[in-house]
């Protein structure tokens, strides 16, 4: 939806200059920004220049889309999308077969858009696996990259494969950034995305220009910087040696520690306990079922199918790196926060492990 006036438009839904503000300055506070920053982006985001973007759904279950139209922390995906103008988004747009696709074409002949992909790509048999409008998913990724501004890979799927990429992986999947080198990537993978983090990203990038800085796996550091276990509401429990050792017991009735039932929030980096789903409601490790890594790479394998592996008591397995294009590695600094954290998470995996088992042989 295209209108010419931000404030005119929230009022049309209900939505007042306060509550906007305050939208604004959440989003400062999601990005991790001091609160002045609120009226910068305010400022940004009505300047009435739209930035137009290009959505690509690919191999996937349209899971990240759904979790977008679905957003409705008040209006914050109402105000950015209605600062962005989504040109082409072939599953919601009304547009249909040639239509749809002129409209991508005109939006990458004029540049200047963001690319968002949902999904992963196939590469076996020159792409054949996945196509739309008679054309792979590789080659109109390919295409709509060159182009863009910045690319934003939505989901693991488009992140590091997600499921389609699990063994034996047929279509041999890919990522994003697996093909798109030439470009800035930001991978925000989830299973599905979290659109509060896809609404801070684009609000930082209308902001100032550019996108948030991110780990070593291209994730923006505002939303992975930190352990799910840093921050989970169950971890009180997790240092007092509480857990919940078989789904119903005493333990899962009193909300305490998931580790012993395969948690791997102690190796995934991702803001759900501080942001949550559902407006705020509630998060997958607070409605008493452990984290299963969905915004690691390989997660289905390591954290998900292997039924043993999700519902494991052994210390959560460390989820492996990916291949990252040099373009889209963050500071340095990131990565070695990052690679203490895990040798010092490593260490208190093991002895937990071995406190827990001295207490069974007990
Ligand atoms: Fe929370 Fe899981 Fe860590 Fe326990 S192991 S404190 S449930 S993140
Ligand atoms: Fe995914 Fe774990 Fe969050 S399963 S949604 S990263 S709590």
């Amino acid at each position: 939806m295209r209108s010419s006036n931000l404030e005119q438009s929230l009022s049309q839904r209900g939505i007042s200059r306060r509550e906007f503000l305050k939208f604004c300055t959440v989003m400062a506070g999601t990005l991790a920004l001091e609160s002045t920053f609120g009226s910068r982006i305010a400022r940004a985001l009505e300047a009435p220049k739209r930035t137009p973007v290009i959505w690509l759904e690919l191999q996937d279950c349209a899971g990240c889309s759904e979790s977008f139209l679905r957003a409705s922390r008040p209006s914050a995906a109402e105000v950015v999308l209605d600062v962005l103008s989504v040109d082409y988004h072939e599953t919601i747009m009304a547009a249909s077969g040639h239509l749809a696709e002129e409209a991508k074409a005109a939006t990458i002949a004029a540049g200047g858009y963001l690319l968002v992909v949902e999904g992963s790509i196939p590469t076996a048999d020159n792409g054949v696996y996945c196509t739309i409008g008679g054309r792979t998913a590789l080659d109109i990724v390919e295409e709509a990259a060159a182009g863009a501004l910045a690319v934003v890979a939505v989901g693991n799927c488009a992140a590091f494969g997600g499921i389609p990429k699990a063994d034996p992986n047929p279509t041999e999947a890919v990522g994003v950034m697996e093909l798109v080198t030439n470009k800035p990537v930001l991978n925000l993978p989830g299973c599905p995305l979290n659109v509060v983090n896809l609404t801070a990203t684009v609000v930082h990038f209308l902001t100032f220009g550019a996108l948030p800085e991110m780990d070593d796996l291209g994730r923006p550091l505002f939303a992975h910087g930190a352990r799910i276990h840093d921050n989970c509401e169950r971890r009180g429990h997790f240092d007092a040696g509480e857990f919940v050792r078989a789904w119903g017991d005493e333990g899962h009735r009193k909300g305490w520690c998931l580790y012993q039932m395969g948690c791997k929030g102690p190796v995934t980096y991702h803001n759900c306990p501080t942001v949550r789903w559902n407006e705020g409601t509630s998060w997958p490790v607070g409605s008493g079922h452990g984290c299963i890594g969905c915004s690691e790479p390989g997660f289905w394998e390591l954290g998900a199918y292997n039924t043993v592996e999700i519902f494991d008591a052994t210390p959560p397995v460390a989820f492996p790196p990916v291949e990252q294009p040099a373009q889209t590695i963050s500071p340095a600094s990131a990565g070695v926060i990052g690679g203490v954290a895990g040798v010092v998470l490593g260490a208190a995996a093991v002895a937990t492990a071995k406190q827990l088992k001295s207490e069974e042989e007990d």
